[in-house]
């Protein structure tokens, strides 16, 4: 390709169709975009210094991100640098619920005026269609509406939301009545079209949020929008392609014009509703961490740009703080514990980890900052559970793997990780402090796994022989203290709920793990390095894609949605960074537990 002078490789790499991971938003601090200049390469930056070694700076390795083209240049991009579409998880618990959408067609015949019947069009079309409540109606409608009833010889549909006329159709379509989902994630968006006449699901489709391309986690992006100007639309312009897109391929697949949906419904987390309704995040992204909105919003999806039929109404359900957003909303509304007398703790594993515990009578929330190791950022090897990752890991004589896709392994994903981790404790490789211990200290069997990467001690999953890009893959001594950190947070903010709720492990009538990334890990390998808590296996249940499901169960179901109304006042919010439990609790789970469970 042929670029300006001073182009960043990101760019360059972009314009030849080829996407490069991102995870720190192009920051210069996470390495994964390290590319292999073969000719042209310049002095190195001091953000690839202090991120790549001597020895790979002589190897001509540098930071796409970082490096500028000046003159020809050849450059290879290693596989691993690679941005993949990952596995996503689309579907999910849920309950019943009664089919009541907010979105109804009515087809009538208004009666003609006439001098004996000298009612107004719009007193005869509310007659006609019977409604309880006094209608509500635009001006636009009103101006298309003689005209209409006169083309349709005056045999039309009304689409009606709650009490407002959205629009009016043509003779009669009410065997046509369509409605779209999403789950707008940090990583993920899932789209879901629903017949609402049938309540069922016709399609799903997911895709990655491209606004990974500037940074992994939600407070990434709020330092982009901060420091671009633009940035907030450009994030938001991204976000809703990938919107459109999958709205695009659902209709297909359906065999339906998208201007036929009428009803929009999304969850998001906090900063993710807000990009999207295009309301600048940046105030969550500093103490004290406000959102500038908790409530549900209602607008046309023409004021968005969303494409489905310009008059749809599009409703995001509301948030509860910061960092605690409505896709939590929707995990609570897909699981029922709202209702249930028991007392259930749901923890939603993703960039950011959100718990919930709680019953009938009262519900607690809180946001643990994870972090996106256990995804597979910040990880040497780590990647997304996307091709050619290492997606399970079991230690027989030696270290075996299965990889996404067959093949041979790029890197290692989340659900690899947790498994690498806990049997690693299991046999000693690692004690419960997070150290990899000498190779003196363990049986001699296990000793060749012990090995060094960049200066550090290193367990080698994959020797470099059986690896995509003829580099051993390893867990090294900096990964477990990533691994550690993550873990620590959600084991800590679920001891601060349990506490501030009351309850111990044997009153934790059941552990509901959300979220896609939750839903491959294996319980036992979870428990034994604390990520879930230690209650009997059948206790946890795994709930899929709740939040999609929440955003669903909202599109086809009034009181749901005014049940999400209700949750979100209901729930308290637990702020962690304030509360000196939290830290200590937090120091406490830095240790891995001992492995007697
Ligand atoms: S170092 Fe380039 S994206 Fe992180």
């Amino acid at each position: 390709v042929f670029v300006l002078d001073g182009t960043t490789v990101v760019e360059a790499a972009g314009q030849a169709g080829i996407i490069l991971n991102q995870p720190c938003g192009g920051g210069g601090t996470c390495g994964k975009c390290r590319v292999e200049v073969l000719e042209g390469a310049p002095e190195p930056v001091a953000s690839e210094q202090a991120v790549l070694s001597p020895a790979e700076l002589a190897d001509g390795w540098r930071l796409a991100c970082q490096m500028t083209i000046r003159g020809h240049t050849v450059i290879t991009v290693p596989p691993q640098a690679r941005f993949f579409e990952q596995k996503i998880l689309v579907k999910g618990r849920e309950r019943a619920y009664s089919l009541d959408p907010s979105l109804r067609k009515v087809c009538v015949s208004v009666p003609e005026g006439s001098t004996d019947d000298p009612r107004s069009d719009m007193d005869r079309v509310r007659d006609a269609i019977a409604a309880d409540e006094y209608l509500r109606v635009d001006l636009e409608l009103l101006r298309a509406l003689p005209g209409m009833l006169r083309r349709s010889d005056n045999r039309v549909t009304f689409i009606l939301e709650g009490d407002e006329i959205q629009n009016v159709e043509s003779g009669d379509t009410t065997d046509s009545v369509w409605g779209v989902a999403f789950d707008i994630g940090t990583t993920t968006l899932v789209g879901s079209l629903m017949d609402l006449r049938t309540g069922q699901t016709a399609a799903v489709a997911g895709r990655t949020n491209p606004q990974t391309h500037f940074g992994d986690d939600v407070v990434t992006r709020i330092s982009y929008i901060e420091s671009h100007d633009g940035g907030l639309a450009r994030l938001r312009a991204r976000l809703l392609g990938a919107m459109n897109a999958i709205i695009a391929e659902l209709c297909e697949s359906a065999g339906i014009e998208c201007e036929s949906v009428y009803a929009a419904t999304a969850v998001g987390n906090t900063t993710m509703s807000h990009i999207f309704l295009g309301i600048d995040p940046t105030s969550i992204g500093h103490a004290p961490y406000l959102a500038v909105f908790r409530e549900a919003v209602d607008c046309r999806a023409r004021t968005l740009d969303v494409a489905i039929n310009p008059d749809a109404n599009l409703h995001v359900l509301p948030n509860i703080a910061g960092f605690v957003g409505s896709d939590t909303i929707g995990v609570v509304l897909a699981s029922g514990m709202a209702h249930d007398d028991r007392v259930q703790l749901a923890i939603d594993i993703g960039t950011n980890g959100e718990v919930v515990i709680g019953n009938r009578d009262r519900m607690l929330a809180c946001s643990c900052a994870a972090g996106p190791a256990l995804e597979g950022a910040r990880i040497q090897f780590g990647m997304r559970a996307s091709e050619g990752a290492i997606s399970k890991v079991v230690f027989n004589d030696t270290i075996e793997t299965s990889v996404i896709g067959g093949g041979a392994p790029t890197g290692i994903c989340g659900s690899g990780l947790i498994d690498a981790v806990a049997q690693a404790l299991d046999c000693g490789l690692v004690d419960p402090t997070g150290r990899i211990v000498a190779p003196d200290e363990v049986p001699e069997a296990r000793r060749e796994s012990l090995v060094e990467h960049d200066g550090q001690p290193a367990i080698c999953l994959v020797p470099a022989e059986r690896t995509r890009m003829g580099q051993a893959i390893v867990l090294t001594q900096k990964d477990f203290r990533e691994v550690q950190l993550a873990t620590a947070a959600i084991r800590a903010g679920v001891q601060v709920l349990m506490s501030e709720f009351g309850v111990g492990l044997d009153e934790l009538e059941a552990v509901l793990v959300a979220g896609g990334f939750g839903n491959f890990i294996r319980r036992s390998h979870a428990q034994r390095m604390g990520l879930l808590p230690g209650v009997p296996h059948e206790r946890i249940e795994y709930i899929g894609n709740a939040a999609a499901t929440g955003a669903r169960m909202a599109l086809a179901c009034r009181s749901c949605r005014a049940e999400a109304e209700d949750i979100s006042r209901r729930i308290e919010y637990i702020e962690l960074a304030t509360r000196a439990d939290f830290q200590m609790h937090y120091m406490d789970a830095m240790e891995f537990p001992s492995g007697d469970h």
